[in-house]
């Protein structure tokens, strides 16, 4: 007769109760209204029955343990919302609190992921025991979404790891830890193999532990590593500055600010005011801008993306055997482990023995690394680097299902390789090239099998870069896309999907920024300046720096072969402010970038011994007044207008995979949740972005002129949403 409950209520004839999490509404729990009522109701009902009852299990009947917050409520709160999410906040954590201090053991039974809400809710458990599986992850990433674990997380984790390993292991970067893991970092105390070996321990704590008390309700408690009033603490200081710039350095990112403040703040004072002050830190992120964009980007776009929007539905899906990877350099070697790590056998080819092996030598050395820091075992490592086989013999390709080419930027040496090993693979062979730059429609022209063949866009570094850009030429066949679609996952990487253009989507829209920031140097600016906005715009490279890295050689050949191509197609080619001072640097100075010992920079043995003092005397002007601001906003502009283009040309076919990859693959600063959603965000939603583009225009060029699909969605008051999602 009872309601249905979000939370399950078992007891046994011991007087051990089990509190299931299990929403009967969704299929997974989170935080939401109905949660909070069970949970009322759960912990009302232990208080009145606590001497009936020896301890409490707290588990859950699906997959993940409890997945947090729950992101369409928080995705919609408003400055106006204050009140009530500040009010909903210290509910949640006063019923936390009452379980806490019930008097009575409480285990977490952690049968899957934990994170956010989730760990929250183990770590107001005075014992937690994890579930030993690939699925389990442990850790509060609310600060990748722009929020602060407003649940306790910071309140508890600095009492129980102290202010410094609770900022850095936990909060500041958002780590999501594997069982063993979270138990050396201290994150739980247990790890179990399988279910019931994780029930019985939970038993076994209860047991041995009749009146459990979290450590810091136990008198002359005191904070790991101590606080900033104690001497201990200041032995600590020393360590903070340099592993938080990164987090603090100048950008829009409130959140590592306001989780740093709510810890260190919070350390002063009790539990119970420590919990408001974290309370309202919470609710001043929740309900401001940047954890919308964050949120919008990182979890509902990267749903989109991964769910397979973007993929053929009527293909069935199908798994890659063994991969050919043509060319074992810098890309080729990373994408040979990347498909090595998920199991799939790797044939790797260059023109001789020697460079293949030296290829598949580069998974041996990322091997070691994750072995000397325990994220690997030898066992891995060796089953790993075994299904990498090094050749120089076409004939070794038979039987390959997949072939990825990364051989030299080519397009003449691309077309050689494919026509080489066409007839060796498997007949039906997926066929992908890791060009950065040629289309692909032009490329399958060499190519038997155009239905076949498709672009597979990866980035440097292949083993950490999470993004792959699918390039459909004109022949492309639906199998082909969503044959490579299922690859890029099977790899465990995100895809994105777009059509074919000179420079596709992300190298075109990169250009924009690298470009903008060198019209700036042609414009007198100081090159100190270009470099400091674009840190504060967000950028995680700088503008000049990652030239520099890029090669300025790259940027004079692909102007070059763009003018051709818009000239031969009887199009005018209006240069770019920035192309007049990469040629002068290249020709006139001899700089081409960090691998040629010197470029913007100056390098000693590789490294940045700083800005080349030429520049100013080359370049730079005594009277330029341009409003910093207006720098910043001019790099992140010139991106998400061309972005818009892109939607234009029909390049770009989804909102979800503009935002995802721009993030992800080029470095689009994360606070703004990607090149569209910048403009759904921007102050005045579409409308105030045309605007504020015109003003640019007006000042600096006719390339910040709004295209005239922002012109008609501003006139309309509409704003991005997936529309390919929404079909
Ligand atoms: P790389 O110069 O490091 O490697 C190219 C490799 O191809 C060399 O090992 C070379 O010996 C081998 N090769 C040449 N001819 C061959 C043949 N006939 N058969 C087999 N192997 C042959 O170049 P990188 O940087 O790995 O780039 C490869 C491709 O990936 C290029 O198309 C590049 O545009 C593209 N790309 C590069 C990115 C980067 O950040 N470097 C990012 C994304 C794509």
């Amino acid at each position: 007769m009872s309601e249905p409950t979000t939370i399950r209520w078992e007891q046994d004839a011991d007087g051990v109760v089990t509190l299931v999490l299990d929403d009967p509404a969704q299929s997974a729990n989170t935080m939401n209204a109905a949660f909070t009522e069970s949970l009322d109701a759960v912990v009302d009902r232990l208080e009145a029955g606590i001497d009936d009852i020896r301890g409490v299990v707290v588990t859950s009947a699906k997959k993940t343990f409890f997945a947090g917050g729950d992101l369409r409520d928080l995705i919609r709160a408003t400055p106006e919302d204050a009140e009530q999410v500040f009010a909903g906040t210290l509910r949640i954590k006063r019923l936390l609190r009452r379980l806490e201090t019930l008097g009575k053991p409480v285990v977490a039974a952690i049968n899957g992921a934990a994170l956010g809400g989730g760990y929250e809710i183990a770590l107001a458990c005075h014992h937690r025991i994890a579930l030993d599986t690939p699925g389990t992850k442990i850790g509060l990433p609310e600060v990748t979404l722009g929020l602060l674990p407003g649940g306790g997380g910071v309140v508890r984790t600095v009492r129980l790891l102290g202010i410094a390993d609770a900022l850095l292991k936990v909060l500041l970067q958002g780590t999501q830890y594997s069982a063993p893991r979270a138990l050396a970092a201290g994150l739980i105390h247990e790890v179990a193999a399988d279910r019931d070996a994780m029930l019985a321990a939970a038993r076994a704590f209860i047991d041995a532990n009749p009146e459990s008390r979290q450590p810091w309700d136990v008198p002359g408690y005191k904070i790991p590593g101590g606080t900033p009033k104690t001497p201990a603490f200041a032995a600590n200081l020393p360590a903070f500055p340099a592993n938080l710039s990164k987090q603090l350095a100048g950008a829009p990112y409130p959140a590592p600010r306001n989780i740093l403040a709510a810890a260190v703040e919070g350390s002063q004072v009790d539990f119970e005011n420590a919990s408001v002050i974290e309370a309202r830190y919470f609710t001043e992120l929740a309900c401001g801008p940047i954890s919308k964009n964050m949120i919008q980007a990182f979890f509902f776009d990267m749903q989109a993306v991964n769910s397979g929007a973007g993929r053929p539905a009527g293909v069935p899906a199908r798994q890659v055997t063994r991969v050919a990877v043509l060319g074992a350099g810098m890309m080729g070697a990373g994408i040979a482990y990347s498909c090595a790590r998920a199991g799939i056998d790797v044939v790797l080819k260059d023109v001789t023995l020697e460079a293949a092996e030296r290829g598949k030598a580069y998974s041996a050395r990322l091997l070691d690394k994750a072995l000397a820091k325990g994220r690997t075992t030898a066992e891995k490592r060796e089953a790993l680097l075994a299904r990498i086989t090094p050749t120089a013999e076409p004939a070794d390709l038979a039987g390959c299902d997949a072939v990825i080419e990364a051989v030299f930027e080519d397009a003449a040496l691309k077309h050689k390789v494919f026509q080489e090993i066409e007839d060796i693979v498997a007949p039906d062979a997926l066929l992908c090239s890791n060009t950065s730059t040629l289309p692909i429609s032009e490329l399958a022209e060499g190519v038997g099998r155009a239905a076949d063949f498709i672009g597979l866009h990866f980035f440097s570094p292949v083993d950490r870069m999470p993004l792959v850009e699918i390039i459909k030429g004109e022949r492309t066949g639906e199998e082909a896309l969503a044959r490579a679609f299922d690859l890029v996952r099977q790899i465990r990487k995100t895809p994105i999907v777009v059509n074919d253009s000179r420079g596709f989507f992300t190298s075109r829209v990169i250009s924009n920024f690298i470009n903008e920031g060198v019209a700036m140097i042609a414009e007198g600016v100081p090159a100190a300046s270009v470099e400091q906005a674009a840190a504060q715009a967000g950028y995680p490279a700088k503008v000049l720096s990652l030239l520099d890295e890029l090669t300025l050689t790259l940027f004079v050949r692909i102007s070059r072969e763009t003018r051709a191509a818009v000239e031969a197609a009887g199009g005018d080619w209006s240069a770019h402010p920035a192309e007049a001072v990469i040629d002068r640097m290249v020709e006139e100075f001899g700089r081409t970038g960090r691998s040629g010992g010197a470029g913007f920079y100056d390098y000693a043995d590789g490294r940045r011994t700083g800005l080349w003092p030429g520049l100013a005397e080359h370049f730079g002007k005594k009277d330029v007044e341009i409003p910093f601001a207006d720098l910043k906003e001019r790099m992140l502009f010139s991106e998400s207008l061309d972005s818009v283009r892109l939607l234009e040309e029909g390049v770009l076919t989804s909102v979800a995979d503009a935002n995802v990859g721009s993030v992800l693959g080029i470095g689009f600063p994360a606070w703004t949740g990607g090149v569209l959603q910048y403009v759904n965000g921007y102050p005045g939603g579409v409308a105030g972005f045309t605007a504020r583009a015109r003003e640019l225009a007006a000042a600096y060029g006719e390339r910040f002129n709004p295209p005239a699909l922002l012109v008609a969605m501003a006139e309309r008051g509409e704003t991005f949403t997936d529309r390919r999602a929404a079909g």
